[in-house]
């Protein structure tokens, strides 16, 4: 059976051509995000959730100068005294604002140091003979470090005040979709890797999974169904509410998903500085788990757990085999998916038919994260890499494991194994569901 997808290339200098594009576009990214507000903008903190935005580029700058300098290429640490600073579990994000941070002008020669000095690394390194190097998974993981930041600094900018900072083009029209929902069948499926080459630790390895036969969304949902809900009292009744989320929409009077706010007789948004009517056509986003479990409730139907979503995801009935993607196993273009900070919108229900998966399950990939029922856990077999603290502190009960990617997140950290997680009470970032619900109880 073929499990490997992808081809895969040995070739050093193909291999150090894509770790260096994949470097070089999270930095044009960092710069956009970091150039188009001032430096007042720069250093404040814009929610007590999130870091200032200097924090994020001097850490992304410090990820990179521990990992590619010094671990790899066994330089001397730049300036010791601010990895303290700069380490996300010594500070929460609260108080970050009162550290000794860089300044902005600092901030950005010191990543532009460690950049300069991270291509000689990578230009001078073999790349075989550690699990590391290999393939440039440490290059790699970098590129997709800044780029989880860019995404972590979108969200900044959603929560500032203020004029827009950030405009992007439409995303594409939605098309025609025949049905609202696919029946999944059951049986095993390969769910995780143990090929993509910079897949993370915790979607490694891969292994298989039964997962009974179960019916899915062939969309996200949309504002206008989720309107539903909110417009049927579905925040007023505690039936359809795990207690820890009634708690917390009783605790803060929530009435609708983060930045909407109800004027007249219709609902408006906030969206990167700029209000506007809410869409009925575009994936809901800005709910929390509690949220997404609730209007599931309310509608009938479950959250998919983690492996039903995968089995969507990459699941092909016709060969058994795992895709990379649920449109085959290319990379992601334009068309495939919503992805990268194109657009900052998700895109309507529907859009991506190029992008869909073989039961016909639409924008999986991009537009939203979707929450899934499921806690983050560790896959059998798994084993941290290369430490601890990217996933397995994380391991237990308390996160739910998020999948998909959203509009926000480029493609070098988004497959169909990658696997987000937060906090059941999280609503900043960008994050919607679909629902599922059993074969058994149709
Ligand atoms: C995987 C998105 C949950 O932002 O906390 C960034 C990624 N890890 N720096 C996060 C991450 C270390 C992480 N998430
Ligand atoms: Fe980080």
């Amino acid at each position: 059976m073929n499990l490997v997808n992808r081809p895969q290339t040995e070739d050093p200098a193909i291999v150090r051509e894509r770790a260096g594009a994949a470097l070089l576009a999270a930095r044009d990214r960092t710069s956009l995000l970091t150039t188009c507000v001032d430096e007042h903008d720069l250093t404040a903190q814009h929610s007590p959730l999130m870091s200032p935005l200097v924090w994020d580029l001097a850490h992304i700058g410090n990820q990179e100068e521990q990992w590619l300098l010094r671990t790899v290429g066994g330089r001397e640490a730049m300036r010791p005294e601010i990895d303290s600073v700069y380490d996300a579990f010594e500070h929460p994000r609260a108080e970050r604002p009162s550290l000794p941070l860089l300044s902005p002008a600092e901030a950005r020669a010191y990543a532009a140091e460690v950049r300069g000095r991270a291509l000689d690394v990578l230009e001078g390194t073999r790349l075989e003979g550690s699990a590391l190097v290999t393939a440039g998974f440490v290059f790699g993981m970098i590129a997709q470090h800044e780029q989880q930041h860019d995404e972590t600094m979108l969200i900044t900018h959603q929560l500032r005040r203020g004029p827009a900072a950030l405009t992007a083009p439409p995303p594409p029209a939605a098309g025609e979709v025949t049905a609202c929902e696919v029946l999944v069948p059951g049986g095993p499926f390969t769910m995780g890797t143990s090929t993509e080459p910079w897949a993370l630790d915790n979607e490694r390895p891969a292994h298989r999974r039964l997962v009974p036969a179960f019916h899915i969304d062939t969309t996200p949902v949309s504002n206008g169904a989720y309107l539903r809900f909110v417009e049927d009292g579905g925040y007023q009744d505690p039936r359809w509410w795990q207690p820890a989320g009634w708690a917390l929409v009783r605790e803060h009077g929530l009435t609708a998903p983060l930045f909407w706010r109800r004027e007249g007789g219709g609902w408006l948004r906030r969206s990167f500085g700029v209000t506007e009517p809410v869409r009925p056509e575009e994936p809901v986003v800005h709910v929390s788990w509690y949220e997404a479990d609730a209007y599931a409730r309310w509608a009938g139907r479950r959250l998919p757990s983690e492996a039903e979503w995968e089995k969507a995801a990459r699941h092909d009935p016709a060969t058994g085999v795992s895709r990379r993607y649920p449109w085959g196993d290319q990379d992601p273009g334009p068309d495939h998916a919503n992805l990268g900070q194109r657009h900052l919108r998700p895109a309507p229900v529907g859009a991506y038919e190029r992008g869909q998966s073989p039961l016909g399950v639409r924008q999986l990939i991009g537009d939203v994260w979707e929450w899934t029922a499921s806690d983050f856990l560790p896959y059998p077999g798994f084993r941290a890499f290369p430490y601890r603290e990217y996933s397995e502190v994380f391991f237990g009960d308390g996160h739910k494991v998020l999948r998909g990617g959203s509009f926000a997140v480029d493609a070098v950290a988004c497959r169909g194994t990658f696997r987000n997680w937060d906090l059941p009470v999280r609503r900043q970032i960008f994050a919607g569901f679909r629902t599922a619900r059993d074969a058994a109880a149709a």
